[in-house]
């Protein structure tokens, strides 16, 4: 099962840069790293993670048996341990009552054969700094009091079954959990109404002049 060997630091500066340095030293499929805290916690689109200590589960896991799927599967399985409704916000946020609580960070070197599979999810914490409130939510302000240990060993055991899932299986439970299916969203470039996903990935958004697939970047919900 993945999560073994597996290093946890009290202080560090991001668990995917710890576990980008140990894959290229070699470290094996399933290699986890954990952390209390991070000092320069990344997210996608360049943007930073930032959570209080020990508020949020913060991990990364080598990963050597690559998969097309692996972003779409990381937030099945994030959904699936956790002990409430969570919906997905595409590509991999991960909802709890339109709001986020936990993230996915993919960063690889596919041609060297490995990627490193980041997530923070805010477990314990009580408050947001006034940017993100309205926006993020905690497993504990959603009413769920549950330790970060807890939800990592769900999250293991989910992550080792959905890693290695047929695509077909992985597309359909994602798009069981779709938080746009159906809504109003906008994005750089335009707007539309979100249509589900395409079997790449793929976000369809059905716009004014034809249906249009977005493959990177971010959207927002309309409401
Ligand atoms: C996002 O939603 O933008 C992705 C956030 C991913 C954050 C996690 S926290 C653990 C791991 N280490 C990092 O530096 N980032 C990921």
């Amino acid at each position: 099962m993945i999560g073994r060997p597996r290093v946890h630091l009290r202080l560090t500066d991001s668990t995917n840069e710890r576990a980008r340095a140990l894959a290229a030293a070699g470290a094996p499929h399933g290699t986890l790293v954990t952390a209390d805290e991070q000092s320069a916690g990344r997210g996608r689109q360049g943007r930073a993670w930032t959570a209080p200590p020990r508020s949020a589960l913060l991990m990364s896991l080598v990963l050597r048996e690559l998969h097309e799927t692996l972003p779409l599967a990381a937030a099945v399985a994030t959904c699936e341990a956790l002990p409430l409704d969570a919906s997905i916000k595409w590509p991999n946020d991960v909802w709890i009552d339109g709001r986020k609580v936990a993230g996915i960070l993919v960063e690889g070197r596919p041609q060297e054969g490995w990627a490193v599979l980041g997530i923070g999810m805010n477990v314990t914490a009580l408050d947001f700094p006034p940017e993100l409130r309205g926006m993020a939510t905690s497993l504990h302000l959603a009413g769920e009091d549950i330790g970060n240990e807890e939800v990592l060993g769900r999250l293991l055991a989910g992550l080792d079954r959905w890693l290695a899932a047929p695509t077909a299986e992985v597309l359909a439970a994602w798009r069981s959990r779709d938080a746009l299916a159906g809504e109003p969203v906008r994005w750089q470039n335009g707007s539309g109404k979100a249509s589900g996903i395409d079997d790449s990935g793929a976000l369809l958004v059905d716009t004014d002049s034809g249906r249009v697939a977005l493959h990177a970047g971010e959207v927002h919900l309309l409401r």
